[in-house]
């Protein structure tokens, strides 16, 4: 396919998923505002029409929690093709939201859009007046995610991942107990392929936590030590820290010297711990979990993802070891999990499946550390998928079948913003 045809075909995907003023991730599976896909997606529209980019960004922070959270889910209009809706989070919300978060990639898809756009004056206005926001989101998970101060801030359920049933969680997942989950019927599994989803069991406890936090009336100064799941998520934290780095530089560039220093803090101290979840024996940075007070083993791209932050020029170097050997086991990179691992389901969401949005960051990471003999690879193999299989919401890494659901806006708005930020033999 010629690079314009794919441009083209990515613009009407994201327009076909455009309600105006936020993207749903695609009809039917996902009808809501979902909060990183909102800020990935931002990337794309920014490369041909601004004022459309900002605005995707702001209706997410104009839902910001008093306390400073951004939330995970905005249900803008009611829709009974999804479960959980927000009868189940009960969050009481004027606009119904979801009562956790995800990855906080805004911070960085804020610096980019503005350090390159050709509308300066209107950049200019629109990051002053988000940064504050954002700032104040990336604060509240120091403070409520990170009580003790270790510098690194756990997750309290897997959607909080974006990497909803990753094999990362399996073993703290199983701790979290089913008692007193009633009965409920699944959507998503109308929509998509069960066996490229998230399975029963693990629903169960989807909603366990989600019915336990709203017990406490999602007050977030109870739940990180009431959860019995909390989970240190090296590209979780990564996202977080590139997001301070990118508000600090920006930030001091506009002036604003207090959210400049504070960031910069943030960023070093989170830098700093990264470093504790580093493992030799596997080349890639680990999850840990909090309550065990052990690393969890698991070869997934959470460890890869890493890299998005200022890591050690060394750590780059190794991870860009890593991906060169799981290169070996599959077609396509970078799977989200090791196909050699017994645990890997090329099919099955997060447990084996390539997703472009996590290429690009990798991509990206590694860019900026100059260390870039795989960047070119990553991205050839996003086209590839594309080319070969459409604009799926992720690909089985070994035969590029496409998985999930279809007409994908944030896998369309990565084709765009790669096919405009790299070069490619036509
Ligand atoms: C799934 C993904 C999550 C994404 C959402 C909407 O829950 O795991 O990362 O934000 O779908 O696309």
């Amino acid at each position: 396919m010629k690079h314009e045809d794919m441009i083209a075909h990515a613009r009407q995907v994201m327009s076909d998923n455009d309600r105006g003023t936020y993207t749903v991730p695609t009809h039917g599976l996902y009808p809501f505002q979902w909060n990183w896909d909102s800020a990935l997606s931002a990337l794309g529209f920014a490369q041909f029409d601004e004022p459309r980019a900002w605005t995707e960004i702001e209706t997410l922070l104009a839902h910001q929690w008093e306390d400073g959270m951004v939330p995970h889910i905005i249900f803008h209009q009611p829709d009974d093709g999804y479960f959980p809706g927000p009868d189940v989070w009960g969050t009481g919300r004027e606009v119904p939201t979801t009562g956790i978060t995800q990855p906080p990639v805004a911070g960085f898809a804020v610096a980019r859009i503005h350090d390159r756009a050709r509308d300066k004056a209107l950049a200019g206005q629109k990051a002053r007046e988000m940064l504050p926001r954002i700032h104040a989101w990336h604060q509240w998970f120091y403070r409520a995610r990170d009580p003790q101060g270790t510098g690194l801030v756990a997750l309290l359920h897997p959607w909080e991942s974006g990497r909803d049933n990753s094999v990362d969680w399996d073993d703290a997942f199983s701790r979290v107990p089913t008692e007193g989950v009633g009965d409920f019927t699944r959507r998503d599994t109308t929509h998509a392929n069960p066996e490229h989803r998230p399975t029963d069991a693990q629903y169960k406890r989807y909603i366990w936590l989600v019915q336990k936090f709203r017990s406490l009336g999602w007050d977030n100064s109870k739940l990180h030590d009431a959860s019995p799941f909390q989970v240190v998520d090296p590209g979780f934290n990564a996202i977080l820290i590139r997001s301070c780095e990118e508000v600090a530089d920006l930030a001091g560039r506009l002036g604003m010297t207090d959210i400049a220093e504070q960031s910069r803090a943030m960023a070093d101290k989170g830098l700093a711990a990264m470093e504790t979840l580093w493992n030799d024996a596997l080349s890639q940075y680990l999850c840990y979990d909090r309550k065990l007070g052990q690393q969890i083993e698991s070869p997934s791209i959470g460890g890869i993802l890493a890299v998005f932050a200022g890591v050690p020029t060394a750590r780059a170097e190794a991870i860009s070891r890593r991906i060169a050997k799981l290169a070996e086991s599959c077609e396509y990179l970078i799977p989200s999990h090791d196909p050699t691992s017994p645990d890997f389901e090329g099919l099955r969401y997060w447990r084996g499946p390539v997703w472009l949005i996590v290429n690009y960051m990798v991509a990206d990471g590694l860019e900026r550390a100059d260390v870039t003999e795989m960047v070119g690879r990553i991205m050839g193999d996003c086209l590839r998928l594309i080319e070969v299989s459409g604009f799926a919401e992720y690909h089985d890494p070994i035969t590029a079948e496409p998985c999930g659901g279809a007409h994908f806006t944030w896998t369309a708005a990565m084709i765009i913003e790669i096919l405009h930020t790299h070069e490619f033999a036509a």
